[in-house]
């Protein structure tokens, strides 16, 4: 089995490791040996002398890597909407099957992704996108399938979770603590796919869908950030301060970053924002980087999903368990499921009701 990995920043150089140091294990889960052929990466110049492969693996010319006949697999862990929209739906077309972490081309494109995917009659898994290491997304779409999903309430982003624990935890101001959170590496150099919870809408989006057999747009999620700006409906919001916290817990609840699905008689409704929940909810003491996806279904009932929910070892647990998955999948020549098939239950509500 011939596996093409497309990005090797914190993520794909953890599945590049782990891949090697798990190498007999991974082959007999597989039921055979499954080999790197190619990296792509955006410069060659890099040291990546730490990485147990040769040098001669890296290219820049990640299409060509895609196209190549031999390649089974495709792991794409460099992110963005395109080129990582072109090289998925290749190789989708191509039959080969994709693993993706890239939670903001899923929730902007899948129905192409799905559509490529079937052409192809290849596999989309996707378990790393929301949530890292903590299974989630095959849950979702597999487990709890027979069943009827009732909401969802998710902490789904380590970096504004970590800032309001903070806040809670200490009294930090949201600036004291966001500086804490950059400089423990959770929030990016510009924190504003973080603290805008851009990057919780995109996960959102994709739990909802699942969640709800149903096509969430990213722009179909009401999103509101930790700070002051301006919401996705454009009103102007205020954030979230040390008074507001110390409110909320005069009242016995605490304030926590949350993606809100629900399954209402008109529909699907999908918002993130900072809400206050009762102290006593098993959400309110996920507390620091962790993430936590509380699931109530008519006949489980109420579920927790809790774990890692960021960092470069934990996303590459997830990836590296769709690579078992598809390639398993490909020794049997079956697909799991055709993506699309989960898809057109239930309407999605306007952001703005
Ligand atoms: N920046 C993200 C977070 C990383 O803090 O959760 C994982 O998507």
């Amino acid at each position: 089995m011939k596996l093409a990995l497309l990005g090797c920043g914190n993520v794909g150089s953890e599945v590049v490791r782990l891949m090697r140091t798990r190498e007999d294990e991974l082959a007999a889960r597989i039921g055979e040996p499954i080999e790197i052929v190619g990296i792509a990466v955006r410069r060659l110049d890099r040291d990546r002398s730490h990485l147990p492969v040769d040098k001669a693996m890296f290219t820049t010319d990640a299409l060509g890597l895609v196209k190549r006949e031999d390649v089974d697999i495709v792991v794409e862990v460099a992110g963005g909407i395109e080129p990582a929209r072109t090289w998925i739906t290749t190789a989708l077309g191509a039959g080969k099957s994709v693993v993706t972490a890239n939670k903001a081309l899923l929730a902007e494109d899948m129905p192409a992704l799905a559509a490529a995917a079937k052409t192809g009659g290849a596999d989309l898994y996707y378990e790393a996108a929301a949530a890292a290491a903590i299974p989630l997304m095959r849950p979702l779409r597999e487990s709890l399938h027979g069943d009827t999903i009732n909401r969802v309430l998710g902490i789904v982003n380590g970096t504004t979770n970590y800032i309001l624990s903070q806040m809670t935890q200490t009294g930090a101001s949201f600036e004291e603590a966001l500086s804490e959170a950059t400089a423990l590496g959770y929030a990016e150099a510009d924190p504003s796919a973080d603290v805008d919870n851009y990057d919780a809408a995109a996960k959102a989006a994709l739990i909802a869908s699942l969640a709800f057999h149903t096509q969430v747009d990213l722009d179909q999620v009401y999103r509101a950030g930790l700070r002051a700006g301006q919401s996705s409906t454009g009103e102007w919001t205020k954030g979230v301060s040390a008074a507001d916290i110390a409110s909320a817990a005069a009242e016995g609840r605490v304030v926590k970053p949350l993606c809100i699905a629900t399954r209402e008689a008109d529909g699907v409704s999908v918002r993130v924002h900072p809400a206050m929940i009762p102290a006593t909810h098993p959400l309110a003491n996920v507390n620091g980087a962790y993430n936590a996806v509380f699931v109530e279904a008519e006949s489980a009932g109420r579920l927790m999903f809790y774990g890692a929910g960021a960092g470069g070892t934990e996303t590459a647990s997830a990836v590296l368990g769709d690579i078992v998955a598809v390639a398993r999948n490909k020794r049997g020549g079956i697909t799991a499921f055709p993506p699309e098939a989960a898809y057109q239950d239930l309407p999605v509500k306007p952001i703005d009701e």
